[in-house]
């Protein structure tokens, strides 16, 4: 990362983020002193323990074997003061949960974590899907796997985010040769501008992706995503979101686009990112 870029980046992520959080939303605790918890010691549980320990944060993995070699190691190269335990024990002494868990498991483990009250819940999961007769991949549910998880933990604040991109650009952004967004929904401001630092902390654009039922939309790019596989190609691609001013700055008269700027009804639920890409010129 160019060193103008580098210095923009932390400029953007000092400014502070949760002004006006309603008080049922309240923070964990403090920037940087959330203890995450991360269910799952396997792809994605492995890459984003080190890499939150090397930003500062104290990780305790969630691991049905939390005394297996695997896990010993894992702990050892993730440093910081990391731990193990199980994952129920992991997940109630987590501020954070990243759900790192393949979706078949997960319903049992999230009702079998305790009380998730107010606790962060970081859902990954691609949901579930099968083949279509044309051999490319259709998910099977009609809401999403995040919405699923929210309704088994109501008093949770549960995120999706983190679906779209693959467990090397966690481990270094960079191999993805250029910039990598992530699109964060739910209904809990707080719990996405949490998600959004992290993000933004990890070298990644957080995006925000509105309430928790844009989950859909954030799921179905797994059929997307999975194209070139299912057309056997050798190559697919990382999702970049590139910002732009255009339809908010050219509304036009008569056909609706001036409607575009209407007031969502969870105005309140309005995240407030750091900022990863350059600001846009004003509207002339
Ligand atoms: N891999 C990627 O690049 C990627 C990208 C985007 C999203 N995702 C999503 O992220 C989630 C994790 O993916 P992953 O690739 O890390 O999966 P993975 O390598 O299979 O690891 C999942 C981990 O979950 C735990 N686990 C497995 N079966 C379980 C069960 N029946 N009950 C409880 N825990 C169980 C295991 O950890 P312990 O042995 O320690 O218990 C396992 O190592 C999935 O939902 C996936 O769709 C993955």
């Amino acid at each position: 990362m160019g060193i103008l870029i580098r210095s923009f980046l932390l400029m953007l992520l000092s400014l502070p983020v949760g002004a006006g959080i309603a008080a049922a939303d309240a923070p964990v605790k403090s920037h940087g002193d959330e203890i995450i918890a991360i269910l799952g010691t396997g792809d994605m549980g492995d890459s984003f323990g080190p890499r939150l320990a090397g930003l500062g944060y104290k990780i305790v993995y969630g691991s049905r074997n939390p005394a297996s070699k695997k896990v010993i190691d894992l702990v050892a190269r993730t440093g910081n003061g990391a731990s193990a335990n199980t994952q129920k024990n992991a997940a109630q002494q987590g501020d954070i949960v990243f759900l790192a868990l393949p979706w078949p498991a997960m319903e049992t483990v999230v009702q079998s974590i305790g009380d998730l009250r107010g606790k962060i819940l970081i859902d990954m999961s691609w949901p579930p899907a099968t083949y279509a007769a044309d051999g490319y991949e259709q998910i099977t549910i009609e809401t999403s796997s995040a919405e699923m998880i929210q309704g088994w933990n109501p008093d949770a604040m549960v995120v999706k985010a983190f679906l779209t991109l693959g467990s090397n650009v966690i481990d270094d952004p960079s191999t993805a040769s250029g910039p990598v967004s992530v699109p964060i929904a739910s209904n809990h401001r707080i719990a996405k501008e949490v998600t959004a630092r992290l993000a933004a902390e990890m070298g990644l654009d957080p995006v925000d992706a509105g309430p928790l039922r844009f989950a859909r939309n954030i799921e179905s790019l797994t059929e997307l995503m999975l194209v070139p596989y299912a057309q056997g190609r050798d190559e697919a691609w990382d999702f970049y979101f590139r910002r732009s001013n255009f339809f908010v700055c050219n509304a036009y008269e008569g056909d609706g686009s001036e409607n575009l700027g209407q007031p969502v009804v969870d105005s309140e639920n309005l995240a407030d990112f750091p900022r990863t890409q350059p600001p846009l010129a004003d509207c002339e």
